[in-house]
């Protein structure tokens, strides 16, 4: 696996890959790499000829008063794992490397983010819209991974691949668990101890939420039993708990076709999402 970190030796390297026909499996990150990340590189890893993993902390995807600076980063663990993968590029640039000038174009996520972390994090997903048209521009990917634990993510991309015509498909990969059923997340590191033993309590209520909404209770009366489940086994704030249509996070009366059932909780130091996407 080789390591780059410039623009220009990664379009050479794409640019020689292309006239092959081989094709590209992308897997976009902000590395600090666990299980979930590394499902995304073993299925990539299966359905291409050729890997390319990123690793950015993209700092347009951050609002001011959230966890930029303290993302935790570990690059050569990273780079480790990712090698282990079988992956055969890391893109790693800097954010100078990336944004070497203020932006001529910026992006705005108009659909499916009025909503979940799209309402909580305002410009959240014109950060990650802009960055990933960067990414598909410079890997030129057949097929980019990601995983549904961001089930908005994967709902405001695919709007992103249609409205640009990207040529890459969108392959969705679920989510990975602790055993305990805590969604793995990079951000799980800044849970205090007491909140980690905590934290499965949020896939428990979702889970009950969702049997809820399976046995015909209304979108409105799963959310708040959800909510209360939260509320009365952690230490945690609510941030969110909301049933939506999926992909198109429209609000319902009651419970049919696909439906997500979304939460967030801050913790002390670290906001966690988790969902239940079901068909009914
Ligand atoms: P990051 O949070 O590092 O996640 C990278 C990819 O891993 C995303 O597609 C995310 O959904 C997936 N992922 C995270 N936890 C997972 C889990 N427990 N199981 C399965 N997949 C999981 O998402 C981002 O980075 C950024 O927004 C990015 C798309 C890279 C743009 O900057």
């Amino acid at each position: 696996m080789k390591t780059v970190t410039t623009i220009k030796e990664l379009k050479q390297i794409i640019k020689n890959h292309k006239k092959e026909n081989r094709t590209i499996g992308f897997v976009p990150t902000m590395g600090y790499l666990h299980e979930g990340h590394l499902s995304l590189m073993k299925k990539a890893r299966e359905e291409n000829d050729l890997l390319v993993v990123s690793i950015f902390v993209n700092p347009l995807q951050f609002g001011e008063n959230e966890d930029f600076d303290s993302y935790p980063r570990n690059l050569e663990r990273d780079a480790i794992l990712t090698k282990e993968e079988g992956a055969d590029y890391l893109f790693a640039p800097s954010a100078d490397e990336m944004y070497p000038h203020e932006p001529s174009i910026s992006m705005k996520a108009v659909k499916r983010t009025n909503v979940l972390c799209g309402k909580s994090r305002p410009g959240h997903f014109d950060g990650v819209a802009a960055v990933l048209t960067k990414l598909f521009h410079l890997v030129q990917p057949d097929r980019a991974y990601f995983g549904m634990k961001d089930a908005q993510q994967v709902a405001v991309i695919s709007g992103l691949i249609e409205d640009f015509h990207f040529p890459v498909e969108l392959v969705p990969v679920e989510t990975v668990r602790e055993p305990d059923g805590l969604a793995k997340s990079s951000r799980n590191v800044y849970l205090l101890k007491e909140e980690r033993e905590q934290a499965p309590e949020l896939y428990k209520a979702l889970n009950e939420g969702a049997g809820l909404l399976a046995s015909g209770h209304s979108p409105e009366h799963a959310a708040d039993f959800v909510k209360k489940r939260i509320e009365d086994r952690t230490t945690g704030e609510i941030d969110y708990v909301e049933v939506y249509s999926y992909p198109d996070l429209q609000p319902l009366q009651e419970a049919k076709g696909t439906i997500i059932l979304a939460a967030a909780v801050k913790f002390s130091k670290a906001r966690l999402i988790d969902n239940i996407t079901l068909q009914l």
